[in-house]
């Protein structure tokens, strides 16, 4: 059978979809390559939030169009994802060579349509279209990619699209409306998971806090994203539930609660703020203002002191002054985040931001992009610092990506800890001593381990 290999560029939800993906393969039957050298089918799943994301995957395609043509013209070149979907037969336009263009809503479609193709039934295929039920599509997992070694933790995609339509975000246009999967299917899919022997769960949405809002009423006073937790948390065996990405504008009460009442919900929490000008978040249509913002963290820290709490920000959004991005150093160091992940921003096409007055120079994103990281790793490296000579709790994943001689874990608060291990101890929950702090990667001692 032909081989496949997948590349993934993008954030949590592609890692997933290409996962389904590559399971849905193998179970007709396909073998997945361990390099694109050696594969018959080449995809790329791709990203579209910002500009630099889609040059990427163009660049890698037109490389590999011109190598392929010269070495090995029979194989199989394939767009998927969210510059697929937005960019659809543009694509093939542009590149000849691309034989496959695979929309958000058609992922499960892909085994067919390379059916199709390697039989010479269809020359090219352009699959972007709206599928009702796509969002109970991706279930599939391969837990052991390659190897024969157990996955400790699982990504579980719990809805598809956004609402919400932030005027510099592209995502409601790559992955359409708002459509969430039924808690019984959710759940069943993580025993499943749990019954393969995985420990820990990170749900996955664009906006985890709007899950099945319009299907599920309150119960108790409880969101319908509250109780698909509640739901998750009773299954045996699972250890700890993350989740990620919820909004600030839906992050209610009951949800700070569930950190005090569900034990396997870890103390971790991603919440994207964007900006701390509320003249800015108006403008990106955030729906929340910064002192919302700061009394969630406030609230999230009264119930789990140890909180992680890890955020996005965009920086050079049209109109930002230096007030406003002085707003934004003030925010960060007064929440004092474990980490941030900065974007310059990028306009994107048909998006609201990117036709708005006071578009910045490159010049003014990088300079505050540097300003803003430096005090992100000063706030960071403070973090870190703090946690040596603390015991904390890791869920061992496997060896470290950076010395494989090493294992690594994470604690409850989202923290890599490197420490010497061997393969008996993947998949425990241990207590480590942390020894030092690098950046942004805590060393456990090994000699205090499982005394
Ligand atoms: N709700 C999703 C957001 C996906 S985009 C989630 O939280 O996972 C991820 C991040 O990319 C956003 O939080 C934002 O900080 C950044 N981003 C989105 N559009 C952008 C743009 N046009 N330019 C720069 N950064 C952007
Ligand atoms: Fe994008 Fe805002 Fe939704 S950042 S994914 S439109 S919450």
């Amino acid at each position: 059978m032909p081989s496949v290999y997948i590349k993934t560029y993008g954030c949590q939800m592609n890692e997933r979809d290409s996962e389904a993906v590559a399971a849905q393969l193998v179970a007709k039957g396909y073998t997945l390559a361990v390099s694109e050298a050696v594969a018959d089918v080449i995809l790329l799943n791709t990203c579209s939030v910002r500009d630099a994301a889609e040059q990427k995957a163009i660049g890698k395609m037109q490389n590999l169009a011109a190598e392929m043509r010269r070495n090995r013209p029979d194989v199989v070149l394939g767009f998927m994802g969210c510059m697929a979907q937005s960019r659809g037969q543009q694509l093939i336009d542009k590149l000849p060579d691309v034989d496959l263009v695979i929309g958000t809503q058609k992922f499960h479609r892909t085994v067919e349509h390379l059916d199709d193709i390697l039989a010479g039934k269809r020359a090219k295929v352009v699959d972007v279209g709206a599928e009702q039920g796509s969002e109970g599509t991706i279930r599939e997992h391969i837990l052991n990619g390659n190897t024969a070694e157990k996955s400790v933790t699982a990504f579980v995609s719990i809805m598809q699209g956004c609402n919400q339509y932030c005027t510099f975000c592209i995502v409601p246009y790559t992955r359409g409306e708002e459509r969430s999967r039924t808690i019984p299917d959710i759940v069943a899919e993580c025993r499943e998971l749990v019954a393969r022997g995985v420990k820990e769960i990170t749900l996955l949405g664009q906006i985890v806090t709007s899950y099945g809002k319009r299907d599920l009423p309150l119960k108790d006073g409880k969101s319908a994203f509250v109780q698909l937790l509640e739901a998750v948390h009773e299954i045996d065996g699972l250890e700890r539930i993350r989740f990620t990405s919820p909004h600030p504008k839906g992050y209610g009460d009951d949800l700070v609660e569930a950190y005090g009442r569900l034990p396997k919900l870890v103390e971790s929490a991603h919440l994207p703020v964007q900006s701390g000008s509320d003249r800015l978040l108006k403008l990106m249509h955030r729906g929340y203002t910064r002192e919302r913002y700061l009394g969630i963290i406030a609230k999230l820290r009264r119930v789990q002191p140890a909180m992680g709490i890890t955020t996005d920000i965009i920086v050079g959004f049209p109109g930002e002054t230096e007030l406003d991005f002085e707003a934004t150093l003030s925010l960060a160091r007064e929440v004092q985040f474990d980490n941030a992940f900065i974007f310059k921003y990028s306009p994107r096409r048909d998006t609201p931001a990117a036709d708005m007055a006071g578009q910045l120079p490159q010049e003014v994103k990088e300079e505050r992009n540097a300003r803003l990281l430096a005090l992100v790793n000063e706030i960071g490296a403070r973090h870190y610092q703090r946690c040596v000579g603390c015991r904390a709790q890791i869920l061992v994943e496997g060896p470290s990506k950076k010395n494989p001689a090493r294992m690594m874990g994470r604690t409850r608060s989202n923290k890599i800890v490197v420490f010497d291990g061997s393969e008996r101890h993947r998949g425990q929950l241990m207590d480590v001593q942390v020894t030092r702090a690098g950046s942004f990667t805590l060393y456990g001692d090994p000699a205090i381990v499982n005394l």
